[in-house]
């Protein structure tokens, strides 16, 4: 049986901007044609409408309650007819761990922004790893990426088998049609796209730029809150996760996957894009970072910038983090007789920093929405001279930070970089000068 998406073209906007799920990692029951959806079990003989069952796991089958991510999909089709997959060319920049082109560097890195492709290039092959640690085949660290594309994806999908994608658009709006629904994701905004959902990238405003954030490690959650209580940092109501949507279309596709660190790809005859409805807690979904529920000292000192974490994606270790996604969204600073950038220090942790918009508080120049930094573990860093010889000279009135939005991939392992990233003309060759000429102590 033939069955016809309701939903129009003109209708997917309001499917992916307008209709969106609230809360996170919620058990959802969507279907974009009435009675799609079986009822009260998961792979009945018949299927409404002869559409096929599938699952998509997330984790094991006998992953704890607590942790077990899966969704039942129903589809025009089975995935299962792809035909072989064969070695893609594109992409030539993205890389995967263990990342050993280039030893790696215990000196502070920092990187212009992204120069825009001459060249027609989607979201797939605008991919440009800067590092990454751990091992993709074992399932422990992140591939840090961004991109630089202008062009949206046609008869063109990917996939992910090597990890969830926490994409962070810097500049220009993102469609991601997925095979659960259509996510719009602009500036200041963040799409997270499960392992193994299909999906392409398509433009809305121009040419695209941001960055990427690969976790091959256990999915991103909310963190525990402890002490803060029920309440606060990313509230789980203002994550969003689209409907069912679909389209019935018989025409080619390439659909690319990224397996163990090579791209892959098959040829289609349709539309990967036919799930007709779904249920289950696996899905991609969306935050607007102007919705965290910003958390800071009212008293004195800079509280550490695990107060601003999104997501966490952890370890084995407790405590210890394969990933926390953090950010430093506008705020007030109020504290007394205190030192209000962030501090010099030196962390066991490694610490990527890219900026979506605005300045970043503890440098005052060089660091452009676009951009990124890197700041391994145990290597000394901190506010750069300007900011620190400002802050101590400042008059600690309450002050508002405005119109910023900077962000962290920290993560428990050294985070190695690619060779294109130590070579490329956009890393600044002169970081280090910004803590020149900061003066010694003077004992009396
Ligand atoms: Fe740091």
């Amino acid at each position: 049986m033939t069955v016809q998406n309701p939903v129009t073209a003109a209708d997917a906007s309001s499917a992916g901007q307008g209709r969106m799920i609230p809360g996170f990692g919620n058990h959802v029951a969507t279907e974009a044609v009435a009675g799609a959806l079986p009822i009260g079990r998961n792979s009945p003989q018949h299927v409404p409408y002869g559409l096929f069952a599938e699952q998509l796991s997330g984790t094991a089958f006998t992953a704890p309650r607590v942790e077990n991510r899966r969704s039942w999909l129903y589809r025009l089709r089975p995935t299962a007819t792809h035909p072989a997959f064969q070695p893609y060319q594109g992409a030539a920049l993205l890389r995967s761990a263990p990342f050993n082109e280039v030893p790696p560097s215990p000196n502070r890195l920092r990187w212009d922004p992204l120069v825009q492709p001459e060249r027609p290039t989607d979201w797939v092959d605008g991919l440009v790893t800067y590092g990454g640690n751990g091992d993709v085949g074992t399932g422990v660290g992140v591939g840090i990426h961004l991109y630089a594309c202008n062009l949206s994806m046609q008869d063109r999908a990917f996939f992910n088998a090597d990890g969830e994608l926490l994409i962070l658009p810097e500049t220009g709006s993102l469609r991601l049609v997925t095979e659960l629904g259509i996510v719009h994701v602009a500036p200041q905004q963040i799409a997270v796209v499960p392992r193994g959902v299909r999906f392409r990238v398509e433009l809305i405003d121009g040419p695209a730029r941001g960055y990427v954030c690969e976790n091959y490690g256990a999915l991103f959650r909310l963190p525990d809150l402890g002490p803060i209580g029920a309440n606060g940092l990313a509230n789980p109501r203002d994550f969003e996760t689209p409907i069912a949507w679909f389209e019935d279309v018989d025409a080619p596709c390439t659909l690319i996957q990224k397996f163990q660190g090579s791209l892959w790809s098959t040829e289609l005859g349709h539309s990967p894009f036919d799930v007709v409805a779904w249920h289950g807690n696996l899905a991609p979904y969306r935050y607007d970072l102007r919705r965290f529920n910003t958390i800071n000292t009212v008293s004195f000192d800079h509280p550490d910038p695990s107060i601003f974490t999104v997501l966490t994606s952890p370890s084995e270790t407790p405590g210890t983090a394969n990933c926390d996604f953090v950010i430093f969204p506008p705020r007030w600073m109020v504290a007394e007789q205190t030192f209000r950038p962030p501090w010099f220090h030196r962390n066991v942790m490694s610490e990527f920093m890219g900026l979506i918009t605005g300045e970043y508080d503890a440098k005052e120049d060089g660091f452009s929405p676009g951009g990124a930094s890197l700041h391994n573990q145990m290597n000394g860093h901190g506010p750069d001279r300007a900011s620190y010889e400002k802050a101590v000279a400042a008059d600690l009135q309450p002050q508002k930070i405005e119109s910023t939005m900077a962000f962290m991939f920290e993560t428990r392992h050294v985070i190695r970089t690619t060779r294109w990233a130590m070579q490329t003309p956009s890393m600044q060759s002169d970081y280090d000068a910004v803590w020149s000429g900061i003066v010694k102590a003077r004992l009396p």
